[in-house]
């Protein structure tokens, strides 16, 4: 190379000395030494002068595959990935799921093989969704806590067919109940605070339901349960229930952080989960509030939650980033239903190839702070990181 720099020959830059070589000011900052407002705390009154273009050039670092691969800041792996299956009941069954392509509705047979395909590619942990028999719903959801349920089932077959799984199970009543949402509701007329138009959820009332799936859950061989209700106070209440039924070796991984998003779409097609009548707002965050996110965050973990979820991800890495800034405990985002039909959606139109979306989202959802991703994508991506990303 015959350019300036690579020969020494550095031209002076005003105010900076040629010092090529010299330690450079650090414009991000000591985290120690804190942030002014105007910049970088290395750049204080006495510090070195900084090398800047033509003797700086940041594309040094970016000029071969090994440079990129030694600078590299965030790292994704297949042990990081939570792969949701979709449970029903049946033998045999292994049915595509329409609105989120490449995914299948699973009897808990097929759940079996599947996660044991997916291990072999290097994804241990599963989430598992259910739903009751057809026909099978009912206003407070009692399929959900059914011994003889799909996940109850699914769960067994899993722990039987792949050792080494994780075991996650999705804590809610919305698939099971014959309204549509996540608790009971209600009776019409209760007095209090002002009310939307239409079905409000019953919250202390559906506290003993929640932990009553927990429990059937944690007996069937659950590793962590994961309620996804957004009542108040049900990680306390499912935590004591577990603690008492013996199962305190069952963690419990709150959707802490759960916003009333559009994204869910695909996945009440998939699951015949949307609310009959109204919608979620009245339980699930409102998506202006990061603030209140943090609120529910600090909640659930005092109650005793032992790792939470931001949920959507992909929308909200602004709240993933501010919960890694404001606790230690263990966070996942969740790559929901809708952000995955995108990418599927933009792939099948020609617009972009899915798999440098599916790489890029999941690196975004690593960088933004969280430890892992409950993603559809996790068979596909860990092939992919397999071959060498
Ligand atoms: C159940 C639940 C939902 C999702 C996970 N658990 C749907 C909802 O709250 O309406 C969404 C997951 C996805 O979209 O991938 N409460």
């Amino acid at each position: 190379m015959g350019d300036a720099a690579s020969q020494g020959a550095v031209p002076e830059v005003p105010g900076r000395g040629g010092l090529t070589g010299a330690p450079q000011g650090e414009v991000w900052g000591d985290p120690a030494a804190g942030r002014g407002p105007s910049g970088g705390a290395g750049h204080a009154a006495g510090a070195l002068p900084r090398a800047a273009f033509p003797a700086l050039r940041l594309r040094r670092l970016r000029g071969s595959a090994g440079m990129r691969a030694l600078v590299r800041e965030t790292a994704l792996a297949a042990d990081q990935f939570v792969y949701p299956l979709f449970v029903v009941p049946g033998t045999g069954l292994r049915r595509p799921i329409a609105s989120l392509p490449g995914q299948f509705h699973l009897s808990p047979d097929a759940a079996a093989a599947e996660a044991s395909a997916a291990a072999g590619e290097g994804v241990r942990c599963f989430l598992l969704f259910g739903q009751p028999p057809a026909g099978r719903k009912d206003a407070q959801g009692s399929g959900a806590w059914d011994p003889e349920g799909a996940v109850q089932l699914a769960l067994r077959a899993i722990r039987a067919a792949v050792p080494g799984a994780l075991l996650l199970s999705d804590v809610c009543l919305c698939a099971y109940t014959s309204h549509g949402h996540c608790g009971v509701l209600a009776a019409p007329g209760v007095p209090g605070a002002a009310r939307d138009a239409g079905p409000v959820v019953d919250n202390d009332a559906t506290l003993p339901l929640l932990a009553r799936v927990a429990v059937s859950h944690a007996k069937a061989g659950a590793d962590v349960v994961a309620p996804s209700d957004m009542m108040d106070g049900r990680v306390a209440a499912i935590r004591a229930a577990l603690d008492a039924a013996g199962h305190a070796g069952v963690a419990v991984l709150s959707y802490a952080a759960k916003f009333a998003s559009g994204f869910y779409g695909p996945f009440r097609d998939a699951e015949d989960s949307a609310p009959a009548e109204g919608d979620r707002h009245g339980y699930q965050l409102d998506p202006a509030n990061r603030r209140q996110a943090l609120r529910e965050v600090d909640l659930d973990l005092a109650e005793g939650a032992d790792m939470v979820m931001v949920k959507p991800a992909l929308p909200y890495l602004d709240v993933v980033a501010a919960v890694r800034a404001g606790t230690g405990a263990p966070l996942l985002a969740y790559n929901v239903s809708g952000e995955y039909a995108m990418v599927r959606a933009a792939e099948a139109a020609g617009w972009a190839s899915g798999p440098e979306l599916a790489l890029e989202v999941l690196l975004a959802i690593r960088r933004a702070g969280a430890d892992a991703i409950i993603t559809y994508h996790a068979r596909e991506v860990a092939r992919l990181l397999r071959a060498g990303g």
